[in-house]
């Protein structure tokens, strides 16, 4: 694809229906691509962007073991959670879908089917893990055991999240099914797999240099150097032949008519991907559009933004899915970002560190363009990037406050000021200071170009994913109005220089007209209220931004003399230390109440993995163990943290301090004079500000109640063993 495509079709990664969105995916897969789209349709190209639900694999089946709930159930409320967050968030999918939907399951069979008919399978028996008790095959999650790589005892069975070592079950030492806690057996299966070794030569010719079938398809210049290097070592690795079916009780069913079908799945990750183009079926279906259009004419430019850890998915496998299949297009770009780190931590949902988007929307509604920009901002487009709220506290006041709505105040103000509210005429021939004019044009001309010039940079850098660099372009429209009002100071010049004050006035407003189309990508919602503060129209996405810049190449106004603005409001309002402050404490917080120091239901995953059964300890393990009954002397809340308590205990005549995550079950009143049993050499640990000696060991009911664990004896201090 390298002359301008007739057509897009941009896709998002389908996020696992299986919990909510934080902001890493957030400004991983889709706020890029919803700048990307918006640009592409501003540019009045025609593009489907397309998204959707990943409800299939073995991720799904597990939250529904440790929610005790169904995977229908599961998917249903992901779904409806992702649809809202993602409306929420500006993120303009032309089709939200999801892979549970019959369309689905018809179009992801069919192309098992084509596959199959034209003998792009080979079939091979292999041994897979068996648990006896459940009377199933495992699936790779469902199985952990020691990391060969790092000696990890909690590796799962494609992956180890130590070392990061992508394993296969047969590789763990001492595997044990999560289901039942049991030893695994090995029994021979069927499954059908496609021959990624056989493709490896024009895999890596397609990557390194972008000719497929002999002819030039992209440009790899164009491609990030982090995507092709990951792609490079994959081929370097060797590709082994991978198998697109498993033995699973939830996902697509390979089609029946195949001997050997029954019981088996399609593999997620040949089902998931596919889902893109059941989506975008659907999509035509309700517009009256030819899906064909958008994946099979070479003229359409197929884009996938995704996060680094599905690079091999989409640069490899679907390809190698789509050329197998025939008459399909291969991406021209997979544009993946890396990972973005929270407060200097990995984002980790089981830790519960995270900034759900859902939840801080839900609570800051008014946020969304600058949770937007910050993300834009701080995006890991080339290596891992950092959130803090201290950063986000300064680029917004700095950068969102003090330079763009600063401008647009001061140009508001100003012209409702001197000329109530009216865009002023003024004179060509009143040069103004800081702009440059010569015998070939004006110094208007020359300025409406500069605009025009800057309009081109943030364009520019959109459409080579380089969404920091256009946020950066955007921002430097804002500078150079603010530097034009510098200049002239129409504040002090309006009595003794109006003529140049009228000019400076009409020219600023058309800076900040400008400005409402450079935002809209980054920040739609704050560039309609832009508009409205102008008393302009609402933008209409289609073409806008091409139409404004003919406008500007023909020296043409974006606002016309007289034209009335309204009354001057704050575009954004500054970010206290005190907001600041709350939001960092609600982090630690929830994080605080995931982990083992303070026990609360929020840690499913402890929970579940009890039920589930752990694997066996050794005896030496458990005796490292000082257990210990106590009795509750004193119990109050921790301030700010709803669900914490701090104890004060007796442990046989000595006083310790426990801080708890068992407010939301009990009162602190009722809890002086309970007996209780402690780990008592769990490492100290700072909570709130307070030090945490210890551990309260809690059982928790079917209903997520929780419950002391007591000794049948009161005596405090006795040791458990
Ligand atoms: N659900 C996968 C994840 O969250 C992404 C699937 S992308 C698709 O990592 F291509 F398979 F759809
Ligand atoms: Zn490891």
């Amino acid at each position: 694809m390298i002359h301008p495509p007739k057509r897009y079709l941009v896709t998002s990664a389908l996020p696992y229906a299986n919990g909510p969105l934080h902001i890493g995916h957030l400004t991983g897969a889709y706020l890029p691509a919803d700048i990307y789209v918006r640009m592409l349709r501003m540019l009045d190209h025609d593009v489907a962007f397309i998204c959707g639900s990943d409800e299939h694999g073995a991720a799904i089946t597990m939250r529904a073991i440790k929610e005790n709930s169904t995977p229908q159930a599961i998917i249903d409320k992901y779904h409806a959670l992702f649809t809202e967050t993602f409306e929420k968030a500006g993120i303009s999918f032309d089709i939200y879908h999801r892979t549970s939907s019959p369309l689905h399951h018809e179009t992801s069979q069919e192309f098992f089917r084509s596959l199959y008919a034209q003998g792009q399978f080979v079939e091979e028996e292999s041994e897979q893990y068996y648990d006896q008790q459940a009377g199933k095959f495992l699936a790779d999650r469902y199985i952990k055991g020691t990391c060969p790589k790092c000696g990890n005892p909690d590796a799962y069975g494609d992956q180890c999240e130590r070392c990061g070592s992508s394993l296969s079950p047969l590789d763990l030492i001492n595997p044990v099914s999560t289901i039942t806690g049991t030893k695994p057996e090995l029994r021979k299966t069927t499954h059908w797999y496609l021959p990624l070794d056989k493709y490896e030569s024009w895999l890596r010719t397609w990557v390194e240099s972008g000719i497929l079938d002999g002819a030039e398809h992209h440009d790899p210049a164009e491609w990030k150097t982090h995507v092709i290097g990951q792609c490079k070592s994959w081929l370097d690795g060797g590709l082994q032949p991978r198998a697109m079916t498993r033995d699973l009780d939830w996902g697509v069913d390979v089609p029946q008519e195949i001997p050997g079908s029954a019981g088996k799945k399609l593999y997620v990750w040949m089902d998931a991907p596919i889902g893109y183009i059941s989506a975008t079926k659907q999509w035509a279906a309700d517009h009256q559009k030819d899906w064909k259009a958008y994946w099979q004419d070479p003229e359409s430019a197929l884009i996938h933004f995704i996060g680094k850890d599905n690079i091999v998915f989409h640069c490899l496998i679907f390809p190698a899915i789509l050329k197998a299949h025939g008459q399909y297009n291969l991406p021209v770009n997979v544009p993946a970002n890396q990972f973005l780190n929270l407060e200097e931590q990995k984002l980790s949902t089981s830790r519960n560190w995270a900034i759900w988007v859902h939840e801080f929307l839900q609570d800051h509604p008014d946020h969304t363009d600058a949770l937007r920009y910050v993300l834009t901002k701080n995006m890991p487009e080339a290596k891992d990037a950092e959130f803090t709220w201290k950063g986000y506290q300064s680029d917004v006041n700095a950068d969102l406050v003090g330079n763009l709505a600063n401008f647009v105040q001061r140009v508001l103000v100003l012209t409702h000021k001197f000329y109530e509210g009216k865009v002023p005429e003024f004179d060509i021939d009143t040069p103004i200071v800081g702009t440059r004019g010569d015998d070939e044009a004006s110094w208007h001309e020359v300025e409406m170009m500069d605009l025009f010039d800057r309009m081109w940079s943030v364009q520019d850098a959109i459409s080579k994913f380089d969404f920091r660099g256009g946020l950066k372009a955007m921002l430097d429209i804002s500078s150079a109005g603010n530097q034009i009002l510098q200049f002239n100071e129409p504040w002090k010049a309006h009595k003794t220089e109006p003529e140049t004050v009228a000019a400076v006035l009409n020219l600023c407003i058309q800076y900040v007209a400008a400005m409402s189309y450079a935002m809209h990508p980054f920040m739609p919602a704050a560039s309609a209220r832009l508009r409205r503060l102008l008393a302009l129209e609402p933008l209409t996405e289609q073409g806008s931004w091409v139409t404004t810049l003919d406008a500007l190449a023909a020296g043409e106004l974006l606002v016309p003399d007289g034209h009335t603005l309204h009354q001057p409001e704050h575009l954004f309002s500054r970010i206290e230390d005190e907001w600041i402050g709350m939001q960092v404490a609600k982090l630690h917080e929830m994080s605080a109440a995931a982990t083992p120091q303070a026990v609360t239901p929020a840690q499913t995953e402890t929970v579940a993995s009890a039920t589930a059964g752990k694997p066996p300890v050794s005896y030496d393990d458990f005796a490292k163990m000082d257990i210990r009954t106590a009795k509750v002397l004193a119990a109050e809340r921790v301030p700010k943290a709803d669900k914490l308590l701090k104890l004060t205990l007796d442990v046989s005549g000595v006083q310790r301090t426990v801080v708890s995550g068992i407010a939301m079950h009990y009162a602190p009143e009722e809890l002086p004079g309970k007996h209780v049993v402690i780990l008592a050499n769990l490492e100290p640990r700072k909570i709130r500000g307070i030090e945490s000696q210890g551990m309260i060991l809690m059982a928790e009911d079917g209903d997520g109640r929780l419950h002391f664990v007591q000794a049948a004896s009161d005596e405090s201090g006795m040791t458990i063993s």
